[in-house]
Order: structure tokens, then sequence, then C-alpha cells
């Protein structure tokens, strides 16, 4: 039985007041979710004051974006090291908005997981096809790629550490969410590649799915037997609809 992972991405929203109002909110009742694993990614600029708001409980922390090199002259970027030192937990991988607005290709995805796994922290690589790619047939091919350039050259051991999102791009901040059957069968065949690259560790493999994700749709998409859990935008910026996603997944 794989564990379920909750992840709130919240993007560029947030201010310190924002950070200690939701952090706070999120904590009085969370610890009371003890099946389930919750990570709240805010901003690395507030990573230390949401460690800082979480210290005496469960929820972890995680950055959105790393540089895959450990230090050097990249002005504006962070390091692994940097995100490790800072005790965050977990790092996002390859958002569809790197791809898109920041030109991240799989090749970067490939280099930005090794830092991670190097530095003992757990990745979420985010994969999924635009609505042209679903709709042209080329479903499985886009995401058999993304699996392929961006995690085939992790040993099974390394792999292991690793979790992914599944997120259809025409789902994400759209109010579309693909529906619980649609999301399965792409999650199904992530696990059954992933199986015949790196063996029975898939069968442990914990598939998050994201896309509009809120506290209607969750129940659903979180019972389908191969999602492992949500990576969640916008209802992950409001304590009452996140907590919701959280009791729900919790329960199952
Ligand atoms: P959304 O975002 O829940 O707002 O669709 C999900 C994501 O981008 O991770």
């Amino acid at each position: 039985m794989r564990r379920l992972v909750i992840a709130g991405n919240w993007k560029m929203n947030a201010d310190k007041k924002f950070v200690t109002d939701l952090i706070t909110a999120i904590k009085a009742r969370a610890s009371g979710f003890k099946n389930i694993d919750t990570v709240l990614i805010p901003p690395s600029l507030y990573v230390a004051q949401a460690v800082q708001l979480t210290k005496d409980s469960e929820i972890k922390i995680g950055v959105q974006n790393i540089h895959q090199e450990a230090k050097g002259a990249f002005t504006g970027e962070i390091s692994t090291e940097m995100a490790k030192d800072s005790e965050a937990k977990y790092v996002l991988i390859g958002h569809s908005e790197r791809r898109q607005y920041f030109g991240e290709t799989d090749q970067l995805v490939a280099l930005k997981v090794s830092s991670v796994i190097k530095n003992g922290l757990t990745p979420i690589v985010c994969i999924g096809e635009k609505l042209e790619e679903r709709e042209s047939g080329n479903l499985e091919k886009v995401i058999k790629k993304q699996l392929t350039d961006g995690l085939y050259h992790l040993t099974p051991e390394q792999f292991s550490n690793v979790i992914i999102a599944y997120e259809p791009v025409w789902a994400i901040g759209t109010g579309k969410t693909a529906t619980p059957q649609q999301a399965q069968e792409v999650h199904a065949f992530i696990r059954k590649e992933l199986g015949i690259k790196f063996g029975s560790y898939a069968e442990k493999t914990i598939i998050q799915y994201g896309g509009s994700v809120n506290d209607s749709n969750a129940v659903e998409l979180l019972s389908q037997s191969d999602i492992d859990g949500a990576l969640i935008g916008g209802a992950s910026l409001k304590a009452d609809a996140f907590l919701v996603i959280l009791e729900t997944a919790n329960k199952l």
C-alpha cells in the first residue's frame, strides 16, 4: 500500500502574513492526518519561515525549483544544497510552467533530478501532455519521452526516491480536470513503463495527480488505484479547501 502524498504548490503567491496565517490554519488540523504526507511548497524566499512554523509538526516543506549546479555565478538561482541547508525536504522539478515559460527541457530535468537525489532530498518530477498532444494521439509517446529523458539515467535505487506528478498541461489552473478514469489510465501507463525500466520499484513509486484538484473532485481522483496523492496549486492557497483535501486523503 502506497502512502498518499499531498503537496501544495503555492507558485508565486504569498507574503509573510499569508505564510503565517495559512500554515497556522493547516497546522492546527494536520496533526490529525496520520495516514498521509503533507508537503507545502512556498516561494523560496519564504521557505525558512515555513520551516520554522512547521518545526513542531509533521508537515514538510519543499522548494519550487533549483539550479542543477551546487554554487557559482548563476545570478538569481538557488541550489539543492541551499534548499537542503534551509531544511526543505522536497524539490519540484520540471513543472509545466518551468517548461513553458523558462524553457526547461527533459535534459535539464535529468540534471536537476540528479542534484536533488545526490543531496538526499525528494524530487517531485512533473510530467504531462499538452491538449494538442493528447488530441493527436501522442499522449503515451510524450509521457514515455519525458520519463526516458528525465529519469532513466537513474539507478533503480536512486529512482526509488523519486515522486512523479502527472499533470496534464491542459488541466493546470484551468478548472478542467482529467476525469478520474482518464487520470487512472495515464497513471497505470506510467507505472507499467516504470516497471519495464525499474522493475519492482515501480510498484512503490508515488504518482501524484495534478491539475485543478479541489475539495470537490479530490475524493474520486484519489480513490483511483494508481493515483497516490495530489499536487495542488490554486486550492492549496485556501486553508479550508486544502484541509478538506487532506482530510479526504487521510480517510482513504
Ligand atoms: P492547479 O495547479 O491545481 O491550480 O491546477 C496545479 C499545479 O500547477 O501544480
